[in-house]
């Protein structure tokens, strides 16, 4: 069931010894949901990233066409496409890292958690398969709300008896992403020399950029820390109301989820010293779940950095920002639990 069915295993025309079988060195990555808005991107960046020796590329819909017009790329990764709940399992088997974009998109007036009663049982599903297919891999879960989804993976595997906490991953970039970008903006500077850790979560008031731990060091007017903050914190729903009805954010998203699951990968390899952000489980607060800078390794997440100095601003967010974000996860957990 692989795709493009003609042309793929056609050995007929391929020399034995021209590839070794499963291409370069490297990692094994499967995209679920890869002929999504944020899949497609995704996929194309994935191709291109040296670290990866094999592609699967799965979704519901589309992914034939996906999978054909990426495996045309002269870049390392083989590429292999899967196509329906039946194909899951063969999607899953030995991977390394599974990349999650599976899900209904936000339409404007939408919340993130008006997602859920769609997402949560997508999320549920394909947790199942990694449980049972790839229990030992790396999850970055793209889907929204991811406050609550990855409660919900937590919960799967845990039920499965997979669970670690280490290797399941929200990815919170995208917020990393803009929150350079802004700041960079206000700076004037160049945002590739601009690092803000994002805490929290990844919506609304959860997002929390701690401004007064940007690097290189700098100071901000209460007006600068206002409109940087509250950019942030609605940078998604900017891209909803912009898009009018098209769906969030899919291109500056795929660019966020490729640099995570660049380090995901960097970390496996045992490359030293790879730190982002990401929500996790976590002991830095009283909450289960939290997004800090994590140091990423040959098994994830392997160690939680704590918060750090906090402003009196900060501060205050940061308790607006645990009331939202222990009621999502409530919801996630329960979701599974009930
Ligand atoms: P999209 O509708 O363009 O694509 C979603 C894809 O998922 C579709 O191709 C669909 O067929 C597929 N899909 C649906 N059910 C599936 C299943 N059971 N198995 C596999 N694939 C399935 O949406 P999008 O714009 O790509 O967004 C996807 C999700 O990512 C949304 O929930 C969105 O809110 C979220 N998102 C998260 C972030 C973040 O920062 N974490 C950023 C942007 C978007
Ligand atoms: C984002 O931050 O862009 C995503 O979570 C998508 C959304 O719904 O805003």
């Amino acid at each position: 069931h692989l795709y493009p069915p003609s042309f793929q295993g056609s050995s007929l025309l391929r020399r034995s010894n021209c590839r070794a079988k499963g291409g370069a060195p490297g990692f094994k990555v499967a995209i679920l949901g890869a002929a999504g808005g944020i899949g497609q991107p995704l996929s194309l960046l994935m191709k291109m990233n040296p670290l990866v020796s094999v592609l699967h590329l799965y979704d519901v819909v589309n992914s034939p066409g996906v999978t054909a017009d990426v495996s045309h790329m002269d870049t390392g990764a083989v590429v292999r496409g899967f196509l329906g709940a039946k194909q899951l399992e063969n999607a899953l088997t030995g991977m390394d890292l599974v990349i999650i974009p599976a899900g209904i998109p936000r339409k404007p007036g939408m919340t993130r958690d008006d997602l859920f009663k769609i997402n949560a049982g997508i999320v549920q599903s394909l947790c199942e398969g990694i449980a049972k297919c790839c229990p030992g891999a790396i999850v970055n879960l793209i889907s929204n709300p991811v406050n609550s989804t990855v409660p919900i993976a937590a919960e799967v595997f845990k039920k499965a008896g997979t669970y670690d906490p280490k290797r399941l991953l929200g990815v919170t970039t995208l917020d990393v992403v803009r929150a350079n970008t802004f700041v960079a903006e206000v700076l004037g500077i160049d945002p590739r020399e601009v690092d803000v850790p994002v805490v929290g979560g990844h919506s609304g008031v959860t997002i929390l950029p701690l401004l007064s731990q940007v690097k290189p060091a700098c100071s901000f007017t209460s007006e600068e820390i206002d409109y940087l903050t509250n950019r942030v914190q609605n940078g998604g729903t900017e891209v909803v109301e912009a898009k009018a009805g098209a769906g969030s954010a899919t291109l500056s998203m795929a660019f966020a989820a490729a640099k995570f699951a660049d380090a995901c990968l960097r970390g496996l390899r045992g490359d030293a010293g790879i730190v982002e952000c990401s929500f996790v489980a976590s002991q830095v607060t009283e909450l289960p779940f939290f997004a800090t800078k994590v140091r990423l390794g040959r098994s994830g997440a392997e160690e939680i950095f704590p918060l750090g100095p906090l402003t009196e601003y900060e501060r205050a967010s940061l308790a607006k920002a645990k009331q939202e974000l222990a009621g999502s996860i409530e919801k996630g957990v329960s979701f599974v639990c009930k």
